[in-house]
This record gives C-alpha cells, sequence and structure tokens, in this order.
C-alpha cells in the first residue's frame, strides 16, 4: 500500500538508537547518551523571552513563506559581519530547520535522475533527502589519511553528465573536520568548470574550535552565485526544538524556494522567528560560552580517546563529534558489521549510547557525542575501554 518512495527509505540509525536508550532509561538503566546530535544546553534566556514576548504581542499569525523580513534582514547582517558575505533579504528563506532547508533546495535545483555528490563518511538524511527528492546520491568514498576530507581530485572523478549539485557539510557531522580555505578553493574550482551546485551545508559554523572559518560562498563573487548556503539556529543557538534553518542564495533560486514552501508548509513558526532575531542579535556571548565548553570536552574525550589501546580518531576541528577508528578491532569481531556490534554490545551491556559509523558510510568507526557532560564523557570511555580489553 505504500509508495515506492518511502519503501526506499533506510530508517535512521540514530533515532533508533537514542529511542531505544531513552527506553532502557525509563525501565531504570542509568544509560549514559553520547549519541544525541543535539546541543545539551538550554535555549539562551534572551531568545527563549523574546519568544514568550512574541506570543504576549499575538505574533501567531500567518506570514512569509520565505520567512518574516526582520529575519532575514538579521540573517543578512550576520552573514555579512561574520562571512563577509553580502546577501539581500530577498535572497534568504527561513525554513523549518535546516532539514527542510537542504530538502527544499534538492526540490529546487534536481529533476529526476540527477545526481548529487556525498563524500562519505556522511550525514545519515543527505542520501535519504536526494532520493525522497528524486535525485540519486553519488558516494565518493574519501580517506582517513585526509581526515575524510574531499579532495578535488576525488570530486573531478565523480562527476558526469548526470551530476547536479555536490553536498558540502563543513564542520562535518560525524567526523567534526573542518576544510582549509584552499580545500575549499579546489573544490570549489572543480565546481564551477563543472557547472555544478554547491549545497554548503555550514551549521555547525559557529562550533569551530580553528583561528577562523572560511564559508565556502565567500571564496568569490562567482562561487556565491553557484552555492547554496545552509545555515541554521539548532545547534549553535541550542534552539533544536524550535525549527529554523535558512538558506541564502541567488534571488532566482530565493524566489521558487519561497514558492515550494509556501505550498508544503507555509512557513516556519512565526513565534520561532521573532525569538531568532534575539538569537542572531544578541546571543554572541551565550555561543562563546557553549564552545568554550565544547572545546574543554573535545580537548579531554580525545586524550582519553587516543590513549585506549588501537583507537584513533579524525582531528575534531568543529561540531560535537569525535569519529573514532575502532578498525584495530576488526579481527576480535566474528559480526557482519563491527561498528553495529560495538555499539549494540556498548549500549546492552555497558549501557553506554554510541552511534555505528556504518550508519555515515564507513563501518571501521563509530561517533561521539560530547554534547553530554564531562563526567558522562568520561565515564562512558572508561567502559568502552574496558569493553574493548575484554573483546
Ligand atoms: C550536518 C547537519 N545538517 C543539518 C542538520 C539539521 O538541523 P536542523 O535541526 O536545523 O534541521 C543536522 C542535524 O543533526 C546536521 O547534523
Amino acid at each position: 500500500m505504500l509508495s515506492n518512495r518511502v519503501q526506499s527509505l533506510t530508517p535512521s540509525l540514530t533515532l533508533g538508537i537514542s529511542s531505544k536508550a531513552k527506553q532502557m532509561k525509563k525501565d531504570g538503566i542509568a544509560v549514559i547518551n553520547l549519541s544525541i546530535g543535539e546541543p545539551d544546553f538550554f535555549t539562551p534566556e534572551a531568545v527563549k523571552t523574546a519568544g514568550i514576548d512574541a506570543i504576549n504581542n499575538n505574533y501567531t499569525k500567518y506570514d512569509a513563506a520565505v520567512g518574516i523580513i526582520d529575519l532575514r534582514q538579521a540573517i543578512c547582517d550576520k552573514l555579512n559581519g561574520e562571512n563577509q558575505l553580502s546577501y539581500s533579504p530577498d535572497q534568504i528563506v527561513v525554513s523549518s530547520g535546516a532539514k527542510y532547508s537542504l530538502t527544499n533546495t534538492l526540490l529546487t535545483i534536481t529533476n529526476p535522475g540527477d545526481e548529487v555528490i556525498i563524500p562519505a563518511p556522511y550525514w545519515l538524511s543527505y542520501p535519504e533527502m536526494v532520493k525522497l527528492t528524486g535525485g540519486v546520491a553519488r558516494f565518493v568514498n574519501t580517506d582517513f589519511a585526509n581526515n575524510f576530507k574531499m579532495t578535488a581530485e576525488q570530486l573531478k572523478a565523480a562527476i558526469n553528465d548526470k551530476t547536479k549539485a555536490v553536498i558540502i557539510n563543513n564542520p562535518s557531522n560525524p567526523t567534526g573536520a573542518v576544510y582549509t580555505k584552499d580545500e575549499l578553493l579546489a573544490l570549489a574550482n572543480i565546481c564551477l568548470e563543472n557547472d555544478i551546485y554547491i549545497i554548503a551545508d555550514e551549521i555547525y559554523e559557529r562550533i569551530c574550535y580553528l583561528d577562523s572559518f572560511t564559508s565556502i560562498a565567500s571564496l568569490s563573487e562567482a562561487i556565491k552565485e553557484k552555492t547554496i548556503l545552509v545555515n541554521g539556529m539548532s545547534k549553535s543557538l541550542s534552539m533544536t526544538g524550535w525549527r529554523l534553518g535558512y538558506t541564502a542564495t541567488t534571488k532566482e533560486i530565493a524566489k521558487a524556494m519561497g514558492a515550494i514552501q509556501g505550498h508544503l508548509v507555509s512557513h516556519p513558526c512565526t513565534i520561532s522567528q521573532h525569538a531568532a532575531i534575539e538569537g542572531l542579535k544578541s546571543c554572541t556571548d551565550d555561543i562563546a560560552n557553549m564552545k568554550r565548553i565544547y572545546q574543554t570536552r573535545r580537548d579531554e574525550a580525545a586524550k582519553i580517546i587516543c590513549a585506549i589501546d588501537g583507537l584513533s580518531v579524525v582531528q575534531p576541528d568543529g561540531a560535537f563529534y569525535i569519529f573514532i577508528n575502532v578498525g584495530a578491532y576488526r579481527d576480535k569481531v566474528t559480526a557482519e558489521s563491527l561498528s553495529l556490534k560495538i555499539c549494540d554490545d556498548m549500549l546492552e551491556k555497558q549501557h553506554v549510547a554510541l552511534v555505528p559509523g556504518i550508519a555515515f558510510g564507513n563501518d571501521n568507526f563509530i561517533r561521539l557525542s560530547y554534547a553530554a557532560k564531562l563526567e558522562d564523557i568520561k565515564e562512558g570511555l572508561a567502559r568502552l575501554k574496558q569493553y574493548l580489553a575484554e573483546l
């Protein structure tokens, strides 16, 4: 009875693990959850107050399909001030989460059968979004030695007549790797030469531990023209449940995205949009504070992991994930999937939730999220060490 489209979907392993962990917690088991892709901080006070004010001021009605003008202007100001990117509000489309911004992007630029290049390991929703919108995902396997960052040569080799776009997630979920300016330039030049779109998912951009972050769209006017920049409030402002993401792109694409959004969802929640204006204008200190805490946890976690026999990590320069190489334990596990076996055992026997790398396209790795208390991270890693030692 269900459509072929639905039947082709792969259920989300991360959602499966976190609901299993939640159920175990409900059953009274003290699960340490290191699987979550969500900040463990509350939404900043100023944003909460602005949300309450929006309700009291009756900003509770339908509004513009592309998002309210004041928020689109605040997004332009942020992109201009932080990323050296000049956009006008009619180039911005605000959506219900970056997830929908990405889906709407694909609906707007791809035709059935068009290929979208996805470097692996990848955030697990990308292939499903491409499938759902009628496209075909073409994976590019990247190398651990290069922190799983796609090279210009690898990108070039994957392009063919059907290629419409490439997704570049920077900083990356699941690896935390961050592309340098030169690496981005090399990739962008290949895209320009081959006339393909760059879907730049920069949702973790404000959680970057390097001295500076380069937005790919800022490299040149020609590159900006071919880029659909995706960002949002969920991660940096700890506003996951408020559901707000946005795209910055050409006026033509923005108009088309607005038309699709108008029919499918009207627009994102008006109350959330009013709250987000405050988030963009006045929460720089909150963002810096959260980043400082993530950085301490990252340093501690990476140090502990690298001291465990056989483990190594992708250099985590951004986001709040560490992608741990468990490949050295492959000989000790008979199960077909190494990462699934380790993560299943860790949850069942050690009560620690982690995500198997197979969900992101690499079975030799597991993903740890340090959007969790430091003592939980340390205890979780102590249990991982014990588990691996007993294999
Ligand atoms: C790489 C990446 N892009 C986009 C999203 C979606 O974010 P949002 O909550 O704004 O839909 C996530 C969330 O996990 C993510 O990890």
